[in-house]
């Protein structure tokens, strides 16, 4: 059949994790080995893997799951980028963001936190509303289950613009972030047309704080953190 054709180029493929040759020959897809290792072979939100590190480089998507008692070590956003004062993320990626925030002024770009760090109690209300508002299929492409956020860890802001309105791929401070926020270490989490991967429709106002490093790789490469952590199990 179509995967023992392939075995061979699965084996030498350069992300051929051993523990996984079974599931790979069992993937009847593109991309097998790859997808794969992201667990794309498992429907979302059936095949949880808890988190039991965080720190900058953790991946939070619908397989890698956070503890609900977690909550990270958290400092406000000074106010001058915050649309009002309970808008918090941990020390680095706050730093990152307020550094971030002064050179786009010097730009006359004005960028401001609207929503950053929600606790799993926030994140489970958001979701069940946004279900029982506009049901189940749009919920999940919008929001995450509790658990499942990156709003949880700290790293993950939704940026609102001049008028605090939230990003749209039109304005100049998308656009402006699109261009440099990798230099402060900030990645688009959610990007169009990788819906497939990451589970949640395009959200031109999501940035995910995780390293100057790994945000200008996955900038350069043009991929999701979702495939970069497939590429380096
Ligand atoms: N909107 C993003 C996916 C979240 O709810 O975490
Ligand atoms: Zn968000």
């Amino acid at each position: 059949p179509y995967t023992t054709l392939f075995r061979s180029d699965i084996i030498n493929s350069n992300y051929y994790k051993e523990d996984n040759l079974e599931r790979y020959l069992n993937y009847d897809k593109d991309n097998i080995v790859l997808n794969v290792n992201m667990y794309l072979d498992y429907e979302f939100y059936n095949h949880d893997i808890n988190i039991d590190k965080v720190d900058n480089l953790v991946i939070v998507n619908k397989y890698y799951k956070l503890d609900s008692n977690y909550i990270p070590e958290l400092v406000n956003i000074d106010s001058k980028y915050a649309i009002n004062n309970y808008q918090m993320l941990t020390s680095d990626a706050k730093d990152a963001f307020e550094e971030m925030c002064a050179d786009a002024r010097d730009d006359n770009i004005y960028i401001y936190s609207g929503s950053s760090y929600r606790s799993y109690t926030y994140q489970d209300n958001l979701y069940k509303v946004r279900v029982y508002t506009e049901g189940i299929d749009y919920a999940d492409s919008t929001a995450a289950r509790a658990g499942y956020s990156e709003h949880q860890t700290g790293l993950a802001l939704d940026i609102v613009n001049k008028n605090m309105e939230y990003l749209s791929e039109d304005d100049i401070e998308y656009k402006w972030l699109i261009n440099n926020s990798y230099k402060y270490g900030f990645i688009l989490r959610y990007p169009e047309d990788k819906e497939d991967i990451t589970g949640y429709s395009y959200e031109p106002w999501h940035f995910r704080y995780i390293s100057v490093e790994i945000a200008s790789y996955l900038k350069n490469n043009n991929i999701t953190y979702d495939e970069y952590i497939g590429m380096n199990l």
